[in-house]
């Protein structure tokens, strides 16, 4: 059976920087610097301009993550596409992805497969997993995993959402997933989910148990109220759960693999709030140089968060051939994963 290794990673972030000042100054929201900062650690996050999907953010991070693995585009055996911001309803991203990578032209066209996950900030790890069951069962060679999300458009940017809409940002990040028979790689994934909480943190939009499943005024128009446009969130609650879950899946993890946290040279946790990994951090003992962050620039940025860590550590040398990294995450759902690789 072969290993199941990252050979290359990407990201992408949209040029715009959006700062906590600019909520309040071109958005008018009654907030401020310091609140988001205490409360979340986030200083900024990027967004998208208007004409831009999280298709469109993915192609940039996986062109980069697919030149870092040294490989062609149509060396590809399948796409794994995470995200909560899809273009649209259906089809999922994944095919509009594989369309404008261009593996759908010309006579070396390649129809690989296309996965869309919809874990939330969980889905980079639970597509991660995929992938590495797919590598290493032999099904395929070269899996790419991406994670991306276009927040800005469907955030309620206005006073009354300044909650959630002061936590998330735009990006992509994107891995290869290649087969190897190195002794290295994704050596564990450790997934779980809770669905009593499916309604903790949700958007909604709309209900399909209902006739019409989006209520329509008098002239047939589709009508959605902002509670169900807008995401909500019992913050304290996925505070709370976030913590939990993130330290019981990660000694899970840890047991799994007969180490301890001494062992791992770098943690990625989700970027969801900075305060839950300073907990984290705390009560497990880890050093500060053995955690990156990026939440304090580009805010929550859902599935693509881990992606876009990993492919900053790469570059900036804080991750390294041969180390031992936990990959964290939690998210709506609530679901959770945690992955242990030798790098
Ligand atoms: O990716 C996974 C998903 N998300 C998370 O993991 C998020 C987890 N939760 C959190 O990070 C925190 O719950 C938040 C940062 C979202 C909120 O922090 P909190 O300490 O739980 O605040 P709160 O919602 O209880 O609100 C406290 C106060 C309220 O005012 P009153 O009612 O006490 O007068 C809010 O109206 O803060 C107010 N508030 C704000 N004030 C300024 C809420 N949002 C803002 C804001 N600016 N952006």
């Amino acid at each position: 059976m072969p290993n199941a290794y990252v050979s290359g990673t990407g990201f992408y972030v949209p040029p715009r920087v959006v700062t906590n000042e600019t909520l309040i100054k071109e958005y008018g929201i009654d907030t401020s610097d310091d609140w988001i900062v205490q409360r979340t650690g986030i200083k900024e996050r990027r967004f998208a301009d208007e004409g831009v999907g999280s298709s469109d953010l993915a192609v940039k991070a996986a062109e980069d993550a697919i030149a870092r693995a040294g490989i062609a585009k149509t060396d590809l055996d399948m796409i794994v596409f995470a995200t909560l911001s899809s273009d649209h309803c259906f089809p999922g991203n994944g095919v509009y992805l594989q369309r404008k990578l261009g593996l759908c032209d010309g006579p070396n066209a390649k129809f690989v497969p296309a996965l869309d996950v919809r874990n939330q900030c969980s889905g980079f790890l639970y597509g991660l997993s995929t992938a590495t069951a797919m590598v290493k069962s032999g099904g395929a060679k070269h899996v790419l995993v991406v994670g991306s999300e276009v927040h800005s458009a469907a955030l309620d940017l206005t006073t009354r959402g300044r909650t959630v809409a002061s936590l998330f940002g735009d990006g992509a990040g994107a891995v290869v997933v290649s087969a190897t028979d190195e002794d290295r790689g994704i050596r564990s994934w450790h997934l779980g989910a809770d669905g009593r909480y499916a309604d903790v943190l949700a958007q909604k939009i709309w209900d399909i148990s209902q006739r019409p499943f989006i209520p329509r005024d008098a002239n047939g128009v589709g009508q959605v109220q902002p509670e169900m446009m807008f995401a909500n969130m019992d913050g304290k609650l996925v505070f709370k759960n976030a913590v939990e879950r993130m330290m019981t899946v990660l000694m899970e993890a840890l047991v799994a693999n007969g180490i301890t946290g001494n062992d791992i040279d770098l943690f990625c946790f989700h970027q969801a709030n900075l305060r839950i990994n300073q907990y984290l951090q705390q009560h497990l003992g880890i050093p500060d140089e053995k955690v990156v962050h990026n939440i304090q620039r580009y805010g929550n940025t859902t599935a693509a968060t881990i992606p876009i860590l990993l492919a900053e550590a790469e570059r900036s040398g804080k991750l390294k051939r041969g180390m031992k990294v936990a990959m964290i995450a939690f998210g709506s759902g609530f679901t959770w994963g945690c992955i242990i690789a030798d790098w």
